[in-house]
């Protein structure tokens, strides 16, 4: 058996011995009473009884040894600016920002959405609601009106923190009226509004409602805010994301088993250690930004990096220059990143001195082996797929390198990681599957500390969509499809159900389909996932016109397309934006009226659609065969 197996085994037969261990990581301002308490399957209760702060594990406890350590590095290349923050800074940023939350009326419990670019400021609100116990939610700046409003209302924040613009690609993107929409479409209406002026785009105040952050942080100058202790179930933020139907759920993250969780994780999967600089290129908005860009690395006293722009601009070396100018020790992206520098010219891999990084990770959708095979000899050093989910916080499967570098294999994220009794098994009868078969990746609860605790506000939900998935067994399906070679190691096969992966973004098929509906133009659709060699997977939709006159000619066509995909933008925002609209006069259908979207899958992608002996109409697929042939 193997150092990683062994401690696989010994996480799985005595989780409470094990996990014990772990939370000596972190600071407990009261110590728990019992490890686990899984007395109600599926809701599983961490450290019970004990009390701590993820703000006070971040910060307070690092201000005797590094207060003078860089905390927070802040890049922009949109705005060509560059900031680090020391412990102490950082401390005195996100005291005055828990200050003014506090001034403008949030409390314990409340929470606080924040809709805002790669900024410090976002990085400051989040450990400012951390450290007052109110439950923050960071909407994916990405995101437009609509998907905003939806997120308004079933979060219900007391205070949204925004600013007037970011910049992607040197071109300015103006958040305020987007937030502005989203909140006179919402049914709830936040009391306060904080803002961020960087002075990128005319900003339009509501007043009474709209704050200045500005003026507010030279009010509560040298603000201290006692942390407030949370009992470890206690949530610490409410994350959305895309599942099969078109409401997002709220992904509910605990307070003392997220800690642990991230600080286990530092040390077994990204052998990071106080002092060392971790460089994380993903966005606050997503799960991979929350737990190591800022939640992860600050936990165990280390330096971050957050990196507004792209990896492209000003040029290729852009990455690269940052390991060499901050002496990077890890770095964390997405193999679409990875894809984009293939693109580039191969020289910007030599050219900086790389000699601090040891490791790069990559996660959020399946590493193709020439990408991966590509960077690891670009750079020479080793390469870690890792896989994981919004819902689970931190790597389900990796080659857990702080505890043994098991040799990879390309294609495949590696072993199990210790904590997850995951197994492969029949989606018809719940039955584990041998190596080498097909079956969904589920794991048998309960589940390590640091996975959603529930949905927000909806518990039931949390037991039909998450637990009830797979039959004959209690069991957390991870919706994606998966098979386990004779020596453990797991490979990715897909998702099992509507949620598509562009570009590292989750995205549900059915939250576009709804938006394209929308558009009066619009009878009947359906979005699909299509393979794309750049970013792993794009969005088609396929069309039904109301009216058949308007899309008679090409030009016809064109126009709605353009139309839609403007609808898209506008009500989601640009990552949801099919890359093209088809039309047809007819989709796909069972005879009782559901749609087959394997079966257009598969022809958008040039398959064979296999058994169709229940579509109602067959001419239905060669009029999409024509449709993508223009
Ligand atoms: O389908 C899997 C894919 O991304 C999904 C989770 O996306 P998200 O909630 O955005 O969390 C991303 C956290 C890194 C998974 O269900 N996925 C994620 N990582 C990998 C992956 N697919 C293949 N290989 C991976 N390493």
């Amino acid at each position: 058996m193997t150092a990683s197996h062994a401690v696989h085994a010994r996480s799985l037969a005595d989780p409470q011995g094990f996990w014990a261990e772990q939370a000596k990581r972190i600071d407990w301002e009261t110590p728990f009473g019992q490890v686990l308490d899984n007395s109600c399957p599926p809701f599983t209760r961490w450290f019970v009884g004990g009390r701590t702060n993820l703000c006070h594990n971040a910060l307070d406890r690092h201000q005797a040894a590094r207060a003078a350590q860089p905390a927070l590095v802040w890049i922009s290349t949109e705005t060509d600016e560059q900031r680090t923050y020391t412990y102490a800074e950082l401390y005195d940023e996100v005291n005055r920002m828990a200050a003014i939350l506090q001034g403008l009326g949030v409390q314990k419990g409340d929470r606080v959405l924040i809709y805002m670019p790669m900024i410090p400021q976002a990085t400051f609100a989040m450990l400012a609601c951390a450290r007052i116990g109110a439950i923050h939610s960071v909407v994916f700046g990405g995101f437009a009106s609509v998907s905003l409003a939806a997120r308004i209302d079933d979060a219900q924040p007391r205070v949204i923190v925004s600013a007037d613009a970011g910049s992607r690609a040197g071109k300015v993107v103006p958040y305020k009226p987007l937030l502005d929409e989203a909140i006179r479409l919402s049914q709830h209406k936040p009391e306060k509004v904080l803002l961020v002026d960087r002075k990128l785009a005319d900003m339009p105040r509501t007043e009474g409602r709209d704050e200045d952050y500005a003026a507010w942080r030279e009010r509560v100058a040298g603000a201290q805010v006692p942390c407030v202790w949370l009992e470890s179930s206690e949530p610490s933020y409410v994350l959305y994301t895309s599942g099969t139907t078109g409401k997002p759920k709220g992904v509910q993250r605990d307070t003392g088993g997220y800690a642990v969780a991230l600080a286990t994780s530092m040390a077994y999967i990204f052998c990071g250690k106080a002092g060392d600089t971790m460089f994380t290129a993903s966005d606050i908005g997503w799960v991979v930004g929350h737990s190591y860009i800022v939640y992860g690395p600050l936990l165990a006293g280390m330096t971050t990096v957050m990196y507004e722009g792209t990896p492209i601009r000003p040029d290729g070396g852009i990455l690269w220059r940052i390991v060499e100018q901050y002496k990077v020790n890890l770095m964390f992206s997405a193999p679409t990143a990875i894809r984009v520098l293939k693109k580039q010219d191969p020289s910007w891999l030599t050219r900086y001195d790389l000699s601090s990084l040891r490791l790069l990770f990559l996660a959020g959708e399946p590493l193709d082996e020439p990408t991966a095979r590509w960077i690891q000899e670009g750079i020479g050093k080793p390469v870690v797929d890792n896989y994981w989910q919004t819902e689970s916080g931190w790597p389900i499967i990796a080659i857990q390198r702080g505890i043994e570098a098991l040799p990879p294999k390309l294609g495949s994220p590696g072993v199990p990681a210790y904590g997850y009794d995951l197994r492969i098994v029949d989606e018809n009868t719940g039955k584990e599957c041998a190596p080498g078969q097909k079956g969904v990746v589920a794991i048998d609860g309960p589940l390590p500390p640091g996975c959603m605790s529930t949905v927000w506000g909806d518990d039931d939900r949390f037991v039909r969509t998450y637990w009830s998935a797979v039959p004959n067994r209690l069991c957390y399906s991870t919706f994606d499809w998966g098979v386990r070679d004779e020596d453990g190691y797991v490979f990715i096969l897909g998702r099992t159900d509507d949620v598509i992966n562009v570009a590292g973004h989750r995205l549900g098929t059915r939250e576009i389909e709804e938006s394209l509906s929308s558009h009066p133009g619009v009878a009947e659709v359906a979005v699909v996932g299509v393979q794309d060699a750049l970013k792993g997977q794009v969005a088609m939709g396929f069309c039904i016109a109301r009216d058949a006159a308007r899309t008679a000619t090409p030009a016809d066509r064109l126009a709605l397309e353009g139309e839609l995909m403007k609808t898209v933008e506008q009500q989601l925002g640009a990552v949801a934006r099919p890359a093209r609209v088809f039309f047809v006069n007819v989709l796909p259908k069972t005879r009782s009226g559901k749609l087959l979207r394997r079966a257009i899958q598969a022809v958008a992608e040039g398959r064979d659609p296999g058994d169709l002996t229940t579509i109602e109409d067959p001419t239905a697929l060669e009029q999409l065969q024509s449709a993508l042939k223009g």
